[in-house]
């Protein structure tokens, strides 16, 4: 897709779409948003959508989607079986992922909960580039642990590295010797790596994986859920495929993998997931559980219309005006955020703006999640939800102590086609307020803590009452304005 250039005004992301349905939101008044982040426990997933002005809290299942996605929800073949419209699932599948054998799942976590089950054993280890909760949740559900294999600068959150995705293959040679072949399943690479900022790895680093795997006898098992903005990024990051259409890339990135799962929340802009294979011997191991944990194997746990939505949204995904507008407002709004001086994650990634809460709130301890008091403190001033990817979203090792998170981010997620440039605009002008007043954010401590996947249902309070002083400096600021 060739750039749009502008006479005057500077370049800015041009929405190539029309609005055709919309839907009104709500900017509620200051009081009403911290009486609803209290009755919340400071946990932005427990806020209501009554009391959200600008729902940045995910792309999952909450991406726009298309005029044709909805025209085929109407020819849903609803049966419990055979149905036809998941034969139309299977033909996108292997269309777009270049993979014959199916597993429906109702979403992402259900795909990780069968492919764990069916092959890690209890001590075993997963190599991976990076974890994402659900998966990890899963893998140490089943008595797994896992090796985190980035680069040495990966982490660095301010970079200029255009693949802070991929795995650092002499560290992944050295865990396979180290751990052992037969204690190892498979290597885990995760397209767009959701935790540190949704950064993509290279299609060189994927086959430079797959050299070892095939070396050591080990399969490859790929989280596409954000395959599609990967492919976008290695379009224009990666020398080598700068020509390439998207549907090359991708296949490119699914044929190194023996297996494939995604999040259809995420890739496709509809709802379930699935794990899809060619070998039919890897697809029996699982087949199984599908009925099991999930529906009948034509359904998985999907709704029909759904799967006729998913079926449109994978070929969608090979539209690069379609796929490409959210990582170009992502691009829009981390470099305007960086050109005020404010901390955020580079080079842009996908899913998301990431805020840099370590720096953001320096002077608050990680003991007190910063990301966490940060999500908190900018809903608090402008009715933006958005997520604490830091140590709240972390889990406790096995003897229960508190990890903390390699890093602390405010995710800002742009889903695709849903919002409007004034939109991020107003967003932008209000995290810049809140840079300049930061030092009134103070930290959170848990009140309610659960043992699995904390960071959805936990409660929090805030160490000493910052809301109040924040709250009054919004007043001085902006007067009675919402
Ligand atoms: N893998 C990745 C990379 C994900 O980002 C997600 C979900 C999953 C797996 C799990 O899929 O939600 O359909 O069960 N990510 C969402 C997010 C929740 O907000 O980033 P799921």
């Amino acid at each position: 897709m060739n750039p749009i250039k502008f006479y005057q005004t500077q370049p800015i992301p041009l929405e190539l779409h029309k609005v055709r349905i919309v839907q009104k939101l709500n900017l509620v008044p200051l009081d009403r948003r911290l009486l609803a982040i209290k009755d919340a426990g400071f946990n932005t997933f427990k806020l209501s959508t009554r009391d959200v002005f600008l729902d940045m809290l995910t792309d999952s299942g909450t991406n726009a989607m298309s005029d044709n996605q909805l025209a085929a929800m109407m020819q849903a073949d609803d049966a419990y079986a055979g149905s036809q419209s998941f034969d139309k699932l299977q033909k996108a599948i292997q269309d777009v992922l270049g993979k014959k054998f199916i597993l429906p799942t109702h979403q992402g976590r259900g795909a990780e909960n069968v492919i764990c089950r069916t092959f890690i054993k209890p001590g075993n280890v997963i190599p991976m580039n990076y974890h994402f909760t659900t998966a990890l949740a899963h893998i140490m559900a089943v008595g797994g642990r896992i090796a985190e294999l980035l680069h040495d600068d990966a982490l660095k959150l301010q970079s200029d590295n255009p693949f802070k995705g991929n795995i650092d293959i002499e560290k992944l040679e050295k865990c396979i010797q180290e751990e052992g072949v037969e204690n190892i399943p498979f290597i885990r690479m995760e397209a767009s790596t959701n935790l540190i900022g949704g950064q993509p790895f290279s299609i060189r680093n994927m086959m430079d994986v797959r050299k070892i795997a095939d070396k050591y006898g080990i399969m490859i098992v790929l989280d596409a859920s954000l395959i599609g903005e990967n492919a976008y990024l290695v379009k224009q990051r990666e020398e080598e495929w700068k020509e390439n259409p998207m549907e090359e890339i991708i296949k490119m990135m699914t044929s190194l993998a023996d297996l494939v799962y995604f999040s259809a929340r995420k890739l496709s802009s509809s709802r379930g997931g699935a794990i899809c294979t060619n070998r039919k011997a890897l697809y029996q191991k699982m087949e199984a559980l599908i009925p099991l944990y999930e529906g009948f194997l034509t359904y998985g746990g999907i709704s029909i219309r759904e799967i006729e939505a998913m079926a449109v949204g994978l070929y969608e995904t090979l539209d690069e005006t379609m796929i490409g507008q959210s990582p170009e407002f992502i691009r829009y709004m981390v470099n305007g955020c960086m050109d005020k001086g404010i901390p955020m994650v580079t080079p842009p990634g996908v899913l998301g703006a990431h805020v840099d809460a370590m720096q953001f709130c320096d002077h608050i301890p990680q003991e007190q999640y910063p990301a966490g008091a940060l999500a908190a403190a900018f809903y608090l001033c402008s009715g933006v939800r958005g997520m604490e990817r830091g140590s709240v979203s972390s889990a406790r090792d096995e003897n229960g102590n508190e990890v903390l998170a390699d890093v602390e981010l405010l995710r800002l997620a742009l889903p695709r086609r849903v919002f409007t440039l004034s939109q991020v605009m107003y967003s932008m002008d209000r995290l810049e307020w809140l840079f300049h007043n930061r030092r009134l954010i103070g930290g959170l401590r848990f009140t309610y803590e659960p043992p699995v996947l904390r960071f959805f249902m936990g409660s929090l309070e805030p160490v000493e009452d910052w809301p109040a002083r924040l709250v009054d400096k919004f007043r001085k600021d902006f007067g009675d304005s919402l």
